[in-house]
């Protein structure tokens, strides 16, 4: 490793040694979700499970809560519930990568963690940021430990990816089937059309594009964030397409993400179902997915959005912003996907009590809270403190937040057709709404001004469960 990886790798700890008191006075910081040690987090890379433990990489910016140049953090965990920090794996010290180590994934096998990402370099002067102004390169770094990276290499650049795409060609996955490995890219058109590049390898150097996967109609000029996985015998793939327009009660963030069924075969002949969104709240975007060693098909989502029109006020007033979403098992019901917070989350219950209600009921909540509440009325209304406001009736459920517990952001509505079951996990400054079972989520950052208590109007019950902190070692 270089001069410059040497010096960076020596700047972030002291960076974030003299963050931590600010960081930590903030009682805004989350209990059971992974953040930033300071500065600012944004997408999940690298998710797996190698040699013992889950490994969560993210993009990492220490230097700046607003962004800033991207490195790769690293938390690792034995059990999803018992989280160490570990040094930056990665930062960016070559020439293919020095304007940001941007967002990739990880192959575990026996001998290596091999993680691929996009090296990315801005170009100065003339070049037009769609079509020449960024080196978009395909590179591998490889860790035997797991925590250490040793040697990292360039397998692709611009000039490698097909002629009709721009320079936006990003964040690649991995993985290995049938005894090949395979991985998708995301890609921009020079007509503006959202794809994902599938290539092949058989000996994961050197990678041959064998497909296109896209929609008959465009759909969005950007594809960030592809991934191709199965579940439940049904193959899915999901992106986070960049310029899908606001269609009534869909899509309504500034950029969406989802996934399409695929049927047929994804190296050669397929079609696509319908998109389903991931997620209907106001923060969830560029999640991607890994196997447990259990098999489970978890998913990790940055609880961020990009390019929108507010910041967390932690990052003006404590030194950070952003943090990852729960781990969500998902499910294959014949017609979409659940996404439900893994179980390993229940060992932070500390205590259950449960709530009727037939007319209005009210209790205080802790810090930290799962709520479950089993409805069985036509319309439902709960408060969080003066917080935020969850109400259901003629087939809508409608998130609001207030103007100053949003920061400026009011309202999120989701298209529910019948309301029995409603989870919510309630952070100090996060919400997480699971609908019916997990069928649709809504995710989103809130700032309640103090201790919340929960109102609920309606009839059913509702079991309450304070939660412990999950721990997190810097
Ligand atoms: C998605 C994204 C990726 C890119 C990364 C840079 O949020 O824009 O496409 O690799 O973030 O941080």
């Amino acid at each position: 490793m270089n001069a410059l990886h040497r010096d960076l790798t020596r700047l972030v700890p002291r960076i974030e040694a003299e963050d931590r008191a600010k960081v930590d006075a903030d009682p805004r910081r989350l209990r059971f979700h992974l953040m930033p040690p300071t500065g600012w987090m944004n997408d999940p890379n690298g998710l797996c499970w190698y040699r013992g433990s889950y490994h969560v990489f993210y993009q990492y910016g220490p230097f700046d809560p607003n962004g800033g140049v991207k490195f790769w953090g690293h938390w690792s965990s034995p059990d999803l519930l018992h989280w160490t920090q570990q040094p930056v794996a990665m930062c960016p010290d070559q020439t293919w990568d020095i304007h940001g180590v941007y967002s990739g994934s990880a192959l575990a096998e026996d001998d290596a963690l091999y993680l691929y990402y996009t090296g990315n370099v801005k170009y100065a002067g003339d070049y037009d940021y769609i079509n020449t102004g960024r080196g978009h390169n395909l590179a591998l770094a490889i860790s035997r430990d797991g925590v250490q990276v040793d040697t990292k290499q360039l397998l692709m650049e611009n000039k490698d990816y097909p002629d009709d795409l721009t320079c936006h060609v990003r964040d690649p996955k991995v993985w290995k089937q049938d005894g090949m490995y395979y991985m998708v890219l995301g890609a921009r058109t020079k007509c503006d059309r959202g794809e994902i590049l599938v290539y092949e390898s058989a000996d994961r150097l050197h990678w041959k594009h064998i497909n296109t996967i896209t929609t008959p109609e465009v759909f969005g000029y950007m594809w960030e964030c592809p991934d191709l996985f199965c579940v439940d015998g049904q193959y899915i793939v999901a992106m986070s397409p960049q310029g899908v327009t606001r269609e009534g009660n869909k899509y309504q963030n500034v950029y969406s993400c989802g996934y399409f069924p695929l049927y047929g075969d994804f190296r050669g002949e397929y079609t696509l179902g319908e998109y389903i969104e991931w997620d209907t709240g106001f923060d969830y975007y560029a999640p991607q997915t890994f196997e447990a060693p259990d098999g489970r098909r978890i998913a990790i989502g940055w609880m961020g959005m990009p390019d929108a029109d507010y910041t967390n006020p932690t990052a003006a007033e404590n030194g950070w912003q952003h943090g990852m979403s729960v781990p969500r098992e998902l499910h294959w019901t014949g017609t979409c996907l659940t996404a439900n917070p893994v179980r390993e989350l229940d060992a932070l219950h500390r205590s259950r009590r449960t709530l009727s209600f037939d007319g209005v009921a009210q209790c205080e909540l802790a810090a930290g809270a799962d709520i479950r509440i089993h409805n069985r009325g036509e319309s439902l209304h709960l408060m969080l403190g003066d917080a935020a406001a969850v109400e259901y009736g003629h087939g809508l459920l409608t998130l609001t937040l207030t103007e100053t517990s949003g920061s400026g952001r009011t309202q999120r509505v989701a298209e529910v057709d019948h309301l029995s079951e409603l989870r919510i996990l309630a952070d100090t400054s996060s919400l997480e709404l699971f609908v019916g079972g997990g069928e649709q989520v809504m995710t989103t950052r809130y700032y309640p001004s103090g201790p919340v208590s929960l109102r609920i109007g309606g009839q059913g019950e509702a079991e309450l469960y304070d939660m412990d902190a999950m721990e997190l070692a810097y």
